[in-house]
Formats: C-alpha cells, structure tokens, sequence
C-alpha cells in the first residue's frame, strides 16, 4: 500500500516553537547546568534542535529502551537496550521524547530515573497526545499537543523511516 504524507506542523511553526522551550528551559534553570537526556532514536532531532537553544550549561546523555512482550502496543515494563553513560546522581536533568502516547513508557522510566538520585527531573515532549493517555504523565514542557492521528517526522517514524522529515506530518494512506 502507497501512502504520503500530510502537513501538521511546518518546519517553521516547529523550530518557532522550539526555541520558545529553549528560552523557558533557559529562564527556569538560570544560575544552574541541565543535563538532558534522549531516548533514542525518536527524541534525538529534538534534543539535538533544543539543546542548541539553551544558553545554560548543558551536558547530553542517550539511552534506548524497548517495550517487553510480543505485543506492539508499548506494556509498559520497559528493557533497556543501551543506559545512560553518566550518573544522574544530584543533576538537574531534563528527559527529552518525541512524543508522549499512552505515557506507560515514560511512567515507567521516569520512575526508573528517579531512584538514580537526580537533583531534580523534569520531562520535555515534543508531541503530546493527550487523547490516547492511559497513565497519567506529568509533562513539564510540551512543544503540541496533536490529535490522535499517526505522526512521523522530526524522529518519529513509520516502520524506521521518516525521522528525517524536517516537520510533522501525518501518514496517510492510498487505496
Ligand atoms: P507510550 O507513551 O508508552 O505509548 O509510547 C510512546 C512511544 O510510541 C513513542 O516514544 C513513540 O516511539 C511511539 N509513538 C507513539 N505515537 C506515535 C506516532 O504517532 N508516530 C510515531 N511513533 C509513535
Ligand atoms: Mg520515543
């Protein structure tokens, strides 16, 4: 099946948006250093956009997680695939996604981090479907929240593919 792609979000409206968290993020941590991390591979176009629109101290770490079970839906229990390189022991750290869903990903691993002793912890999403919540997240910086349709671009793809679009857009497809 063909499918193509629709615009939600234009580059512009994205990188617009996106230095206006910079300049928020900036504000909230003046006087300290932030230390993000990316869970790969959907949050890193956003990280990496973000990070260079922070004017404090910013160090970056990665990490890759995947879901547990057969099931395609996230579970919720969370495997590691690859940690983080650094503690997160008294930093103030910014986790940043591409996008929050049903949230059981992010629950589970903002827990996770949480017992790794970080000064403070803050969640940072690009996309936010709030529609499609199952457990409740408490996003501190959204970019938009979008409706429940598909999204690929800016990280997010289709079967691996798209993350490389400059904006958003919804898959659509052709009968
Ligand atoms: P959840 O919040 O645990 O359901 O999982 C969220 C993850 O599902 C995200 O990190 C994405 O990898 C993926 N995901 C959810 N919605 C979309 C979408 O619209 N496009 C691409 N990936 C998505
Ligand atoms: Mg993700």
């Amino acid at each position: 099946m063909a499918e193509h792609i629709r615009v939600l979000l234009s580059e512009e409206e994205v990188d617009r948006r996106i230095q206006e968290i910079g300049e928020q993020i900036s504000r909230d941590y003046a006087g300290k250093k932030v230390h993000l991390v990316c869970v790969l591979k959907g949050g890193s176009f956003f990280m990496c956009e973000l990070a260079k629109r922070i004017t404090v101290p910013v160090s970056l770490d990665f990490m890759s997680v995947s879901s547990y079970g057969s099931d395609t839906k996230s579970s919720g229990v969370v495997k590691i695939v690859k940690d983080l390189d650094e503690s997160l022991k008294d930093k103030d750290v910014i986790v940043v996604e591409d996008i929050v869903d049903s949230g059981r990903t992010l629950s589970y691993l903002l827990e996770m981090l949480r017992d790794r002793g970080p000064a403070s912890l803050r969640l940072c999403t690009l996309l936010d479907k709030p529609d499609r919540r199952v457990i409740d997240v408490n996003v501190d910086y959204t970019g938009f929240q979008i409706p429940d349709e598909f999204v690929v671009g800016y990280g997010l793809d289709y079967d691996q593919m798209y993350r490389n679009l400059p904006y958003i857009g919804v898959v659509e497809f052709d009968n």
